[in-house]
């Protein structure tokens, strides 16, 4: 197989994300109305899949969904409601009127959202691979989004609690001949680990041509994760790890987090506004943001970074121009809704 046919993988999260459009971020205990509703498919591994296959990266995804999303369960209960559903037409802003509605343990308060709108994302459309999903008991995650319009700010509450990850056992079946490039989205990581020695393992046993690039994202501010730190190509640590270890730049974190990670390896942080800063064998890279002409919609930003690195990384660029690459794409994703105007 030649490489150029290979796919990148990206191993993590898929959720539902019901995003709230409103003009100003709600005031807790209020009751108000958004300006538009979507839903849309989100999970970090899941988005960053978007978008690398926006770019013209052949992608798979693989994580955890429980059977009967949305989609799928209407379908379903037409079918045990004996309706013939084939002319049924599906219109994007049509459903049931739906309430979300975001409480608080703390108080009691109730945060309302008022929505109106209907199932439009799936992999098929985006030609993602999603043959490597598992088919679980549980509840596929969902996250309630609140984007706002006065900043582009998003707010996420995400139900993600039980459904088991990819497992050892999962990965162990993957076919490693198909891939020249696997993400991992750092969540089960003490498994993770034991995959990514799984892929250790395989390169030291394949010609050059044929090894496959390892990239973890260590996003949540969890220790566990950062056993993750040495031992990938490619890692990118968010800003809120950063801050977690006491670093206030993009520039500090990866100068005071580097010895971390293996030496050649490239370890990145993004920094919103203030664009992206990696270090490698101890030079170090900076990229500044490409702001959009107004801020819209922040939810993904960071997905979308990743995806344009690697998208750059593994098709030979070097650094600094993925770097650069990765905020030219994600500031202008911060300029529309979803991932779409990225192609
Ligand atoms: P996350 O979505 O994980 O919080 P960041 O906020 O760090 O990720 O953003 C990732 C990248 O997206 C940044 O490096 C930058 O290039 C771009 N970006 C995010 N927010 C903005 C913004 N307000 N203006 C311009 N670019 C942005
Ligand atoms: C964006 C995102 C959303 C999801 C949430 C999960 O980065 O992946 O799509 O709801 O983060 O933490």
């Amino acid at each position: 197989m030649q490489p150029q046919q290979k796919s990148v993988l990206c191993v993590g999260l898929v959720c539902l994300d019901i995003i709230n459009v409103v003009d100003q971020y709600p005031t807790e205990d209020s009751d108000t109305r958004c300006v538009s509703q979507r839903w849309q498919r989100g999970g970090n591994a899941s988005n960053s899949c978007s978008v690398l296959s926006l770019l013209g990266t052949k992608t798979s995804f693989m994580g955890s969904i429980s059977r009967g999303p949305v989609s799928e369960f209407i379908l379903e209960d037409f079918r045990k409601f004996h309706v013939d559903a084939s002319l049924v037409t599906e219109h994007a802003q049509c459903a049931a009127p739906v309430s979300i509605v975001i409480g608080n343990r703390n108080n009691g308060s109730r945060t309302i959202l008022h929505m109106n709108s209907f199932i439009v994302s799936d992999f098929s459309r985006l030609s993602i691979d999603s043959s490597l999903l598992s088919w679980v008991s549980g509840t596929t995650p969902v996250a309630c989004c609140v984007v706002s319009r006065s900043n582009g700010s998003r707010t996420v509450v995400l139900y993600d609690t039980n459904l088991p990850d990819v497992s050892l056992e999962d990965f162990s079946k993957v076919d490693l001949r198909n891939f020249h490039w696997i993400h991992f989205e750092g969540r089960n990581a003490s498994e993770q680990l034991q995959m990514i020695q799984q892929v250790v393992q395989w390169n030291s046993s394949v010609p050059p041509d044929q090894r496959v690039s390892v990239s973890v994202e260590i996003e949540k501010v969890r220790e566990e994760l950062y056993v993750l730190f040495n031992m990938a190509d490619v890692v990118f640590v968010s800003k809120d790890v950063a801050r977690n270890f006491g670093f206030e730049s993009a520039k500090d974190a990866v100068m005071g987090l580097s010895s971390r990670v293996r030496p050649g390896s490239a370890l990145i942080c993004a920094w919103a506004e203030l664009g992206a800063d990696a270090i490698k064998d101890g030079v170090l890279f900076h990229s500044s943001a490409f702001p959009p002409m107004k801020l819209v919609d922040t939810l993904g930003a960071g997905d979308t970074f990743n995806a344009s690195v690697i998208h750059v990384l593994s098709q030979g660029g070097d650094l600094q121009e993925a770097l650069s690459f990765g905020c030219r794409v994600a500031g202008a994703k911060c300029g529309f809704h979803g991932y779409d105007e990225i192609a």
